[in-house]
C-alpha cells in the first residue's frame, strides 16, 4: 500500500528579486492576496491535503514568516475583549499545534532542489509534497489534495502539470510525456526552461510535488544545472531515467504566478471579485477604469 503523504516542504528561500524593493525587508510569501498573505493560501492548501507535519526552508531576513504562525496572546486579548469573535476565528487558521511546524535554514540561495535538499534529515525516509507559495492555485478541491488522491493509486513521484501556450513554454519545467490516462501522465522526461523549439511538450511543471525519498538522495549528487542552481528538475529527470516512476498529474484549477507582478496582480484582482464584501465595489471601479473614466480617490 502507498504510505500516506503527512509532511509537506516549503521552499521560501529565494530572495524574491522580482518584488524588489517590497522583497528588502518583507518576505515574498508575505505579500497578501486581499488580506491573506501568500503562504496562508499554501498552508490551507497543505491542510486540506491531511498534510500535519510543515517544513520551512528559510533565509536570513524571513522572519517575518516565523512570526506569522505564532501565537499573538496580546491581539487575542485585545479582540476577546472588543468581543471580534470573527476576527479571532481567522486568527486561529494562522497558529499552528506546537510541533507541527519547522523551520530549516538554506545558507545560500542555491535554487530549488538546493532547498528541498536542506530538509532530508526532517522528510527521512517517507514521501514527501512540496508547495512553492508562488503558485496559487484557486480550485474547487485545492490541488494539493486532488494530487494526494490520485497519489494513493499510484504511489511513485508526482508533479503538477498544465498545458501552456507554446510561446511561455520556455518560462518553466516541461515534461516529455507517454501514455495519457485521464488526468495522469507518464513521463519519459523532464526539462528544464528549453527553448521553445525544444520543449518535449506544451505541459510544463507547476509548483506542486509529491516525491519520494529516491529524490533527496538524487538531489545529493547533483551539480548546479540551469541558471547556475542545483534544478529540482534534474534530480526528477534523473528518477524518470532510473526508474520510470514519476507522473505528471493534470490538475483542475486555475493557477496564478503569484511570483511575478502580472500573475500577483491578476490572483488580487480574481480572489477580490471571489469576495461578497468588495466584488461590486471592484467591478465598478474597475469598468470606469476600463472605459478611461478617471476615478478621484477617496
Ligand atoms: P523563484 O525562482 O521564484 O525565485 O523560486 P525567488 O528568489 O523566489 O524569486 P525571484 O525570481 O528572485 O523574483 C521558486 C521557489 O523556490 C524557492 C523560492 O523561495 C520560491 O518559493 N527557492 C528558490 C528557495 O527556497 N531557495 C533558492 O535557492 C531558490
Amino acid at each position: 500500500m502507498t504510505r500516506k503523504v503527512t509532511k509537506a516542504v516549503f521552499p521560501v528561500a529565494g530572495l524574491g528579486t522580482r518584488f524588489l524593493p517590497a522583497t528588502k525587508s518583507i518576505p515574498k510569501e508575505i505579500l497578501t492576496l486581499v488580506d491573506r498573505p501568500l503562504i496562508q493560501y499554501a498552508i490551507d492548501e497543505a491542510r486540506a491535503a491531511g498534510i500535519t507535519e510543515f517544513i520551512f526552508v528559510t533565509a536570513r531576513g524571513k522572519s517575518a514568516l516565523e512570526d506569522y504562525f505564532d501565537a499573538a496572546p496580546w491581539l487575542e486579548t485585545s479582540l476577546a475583549e472588543a468581543g471580534k469573535t470573527e476576527l479571532l476565528e481567522t486568527l486561529k487558521n494562522t497558529t499552528m499545534p506546537s510541533g507541527a511546524i519547522a523551520y530549516i535554514r538554506q545558507h545560500q540561495a542555491l535554487g530549488l532542489g538546493h532547498a528541498v535538499w536542506c530538509a532530508r534529515r526532517l522528510i527521512g525516509d517517507e514521501p514527501f509534497a512540496v508547495i512553492l507559495p508562488d503558485d496559487v492555485i484557486a480550485a474547487e478541491v485545492p490541488c494539493l489534495q486532488q494530487m494526494v488522491e490520485a497519489h494513493a493509486e499510484t504511489g511513485g513521484n508526482m508533479v503538477a502539470a498544465m498545458e501552456v501556450p507554446a510561446d511561455r513554454i520556455s518560462a518553466y519545467g516541461v515534461l516529455d510525456v507517454g501514455a495519457e490516462k485521464g488526468r495522469l501522465l507518464r513521463t519519459r522526461g523532464m526539462v528544464e526552461k528549453p527553448g521553445a523549439d525544444q520543449a518535449p511538450s506544451r505541459y510544463a511543471v507547476i509548483g506542486r510535488y509529491i516525491l519520494t525519498p529516491q529524490i533527496l538522495s538524487n538531489l545529493g549528487t547533483m551539480k548546479t544545472g540551469a541558471g547556475g542552481e542545483i534544478q529540482l528538475t534534474d534530480a526528477i529527470a534523473e528518477e524518470i531515467r532510473v526508474s520510470g516512476n514519476v507522473y505528471g498529474y493534470l490538475f483542475d484549477g486555475e493557477r496564478f504566478d503569484c511570483g511575478s507582478k502580472g500573475g500577483f496582480l491578476k490572483a488580487t484582482i480574481a480572489f477580490a471579485l471571489q469576495r461578497d464584501d468588495l466584488r461590486d465595489e471592484l467591478m465598478d471601479f474597475l469598468s470606469q477604469i476600463t472605459q478611461g473614466v478617471r476615478i478621484a480617490a477617496e
